[in-house]
């Protein structure tokens, strides 16, 4: 049995506000800091000298110093039934989606295979330090509920849902606006606001759902204001040639959401690539969050987001790895990515607007900062602890790093799940390197 209260020691990181918007008064850092957990909340955080003193006789102090610690980190979009479509070669989005995506997914209906990858999924999400995803199963219902079953047993707060296709994907991975429509209502009924799941309406994208399809998601969408929506957008050329064949009547690619009632506060938008003056206005108008997927805009050959144009027109932007359209599950690696997609186009990207973005920003974009992305008191306990000098070349490079700054741009810049010591959910080691084994 788990002891009431359990204290982690190491060196505290977490963020109250956005480094690019408050600087220094954004991150609080504490040298020698405590995190005090009761019932799997944050209860206190400070100098441990200080709260040592105030902990019970019987409190369970772990150790990591000289580690540091920061709140679980946070994908904003990923797909569980690409584990085994990441690194295909050579295609561009559609081709790609044709010639391995689909083609993996149909093995989702056979039987115990969605298990099997939602085990290997989550293992491999906790082993990077990420504690909440928003996830993208696939069509059949089946999925879902074999991820919010394997979720839910390991108390992780997930969001997901099961994908919408009614056209121009394989016979075998289509439903149908009806069914798309029933199947999803009836997940949204078992598991949004079970334990930590939460429900993801889910149309793939306006290429593979008819117009009645999409009215069926906004119906959704309407009937449950506090799911999330989670679809792509502006991706790939070649993508909203077609998507706007198909909608002729929509003003631009955005616009198709719009009239379907799929564009609100929670509707996160992946990719925003190749997005019109208008399309940005759209998302400002409305709340929209544009979700940033740099390892796999670079790896489909996609295009380059554009951060301080989505900033300054006062989009909320999330970040994530797109898995397996991207290449690493580590949002280390991913922001690594992120600084080069910034590089190119003359912006930069400090490692305190990093690892915000990847914890606070993430949860904010989500509307869960309220719950997780920080070490406020009553914020679940999902923890992250971090080596930084885990590898040769890394511990080497940190023999000349001067500050905090420094060293965490190191860290942001080579680490990945080498990095990762801990990983807690709700106050109980679920991962990393001093992790023996799962329940
Ligand atoms: N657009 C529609 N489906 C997908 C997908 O699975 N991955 C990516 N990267 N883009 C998409
Ligand atoms: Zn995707």
């Amino acid at each position: 049995a788990s002891p009431v209260i359990r204290a982690l020691r190491g060196r505290l990181l977490w963020f109250v506000g956005d480094p690019e918007v408050a600087g220094e008064a954004a991150y609080r850092f504490v040298e020698d800091g405590l995190l005090v957990i009761e019932n799997g909340l944050v209860k206190a955080t400070g100098e441990a000298s200080a709260l040592l003193r105030a902990l019970p006789a019987d409190a369970e102090i772990v150790d990591h110093r000289p580690h540091l610690i920061m709140p679980g980190f946070i994908d904003a979009h990923i797909h569980m039934p690409q584990t085994q479509v990441v690194a295909s070669y050579g295609a561009q989005l559609m081709d790609w989606l044709n010639k391995y995506t689909f083609v993996e997914e149909q093995k989702l209906s056979q039987q115990g295979h969605a298990e099997k990858l939602s085990r290997f999924f989550l293992d491999e999400l906790l082993a990077n330090g990420t504690t909440t995803a928003a996830v993208y199963c696939s069509v059949h219902p089946q999925s879902a509920e074999a991820f919010f079953t394997e979720s839910q047993r390991r108390n992780t707060r997930m969001i997901a849902g099961k994908v919408m296709m009614d056209r121009n994907a394989p016979e075998a991975l289509t439903d149908t606006a009806e069914s798309g429509y029933r199947d999803s209502k009836a997940l949204i009924a078992r598991w949004h606001g079970k334990g930590r799941q939460l429900y993801a309406i889910t149309p793939r994208f306006a290429i593979t759902s008819t117009p009645e399809q999409l009215a069926a998601a906004g119906r959704l969408a309407a009937e449950h204001p506090d799911c999330h929506v989670q679809t792509h957008i502006d991706e790939n050329r070649a993508e909203i040639t077609f998507a706007r064949e198909l909608y002729p009547e929509a003003a631009d690619y955005a616009d198709i959401y719009r009239r379907h009632g799929l564009l609100g506060p929670k509707s996160l938008m992946g990719h925003c690539i190749h997005m019109t003056h208008n399309e940005w206005s759209a998302f400002a108008e409305t709340g929209a969050v544009a979700v940033f997927c740099p390892t796999s805009n670079l790896f489909l050959g996609s295009g380059l987001f554009d951060w301080a144009h989505a900033r300054q027109r006062g989009v909320k932007v999330a970040v994530a790895t797109d898995i397996g359209g991207g290449t690493s599950y580590s949002m280390l690696r991913t922001m690594a990515e992120a600084y080069k997609v910034l590089q190119l186009q003359g912006q930069s990207l400090s490692a305190f607007a990093a690892l915000h973005a990847i914890t606070r920003g993430n949860a904010a974009a989500l509307g869960l900062d309220h719950l997780i992305g920080s070490f406020e008191p009553g914020r679940e306990a999902d923890v992250v602890v971090l080596d930084t000098g885990a590898t040769r070349a890394m511990a080497h490079r940190m023999e000349t790093v001067r500050d905090l700054a420094e060293e965490l741009f190191v860290l942001v810049t080579l680490g990945d799940e080498r990095n990762i010591a801990a990983t807690y959910v709700m106050g109980e080691l679920v991962a990393g390197a001093s992790f023996s084994g799962g329940a």
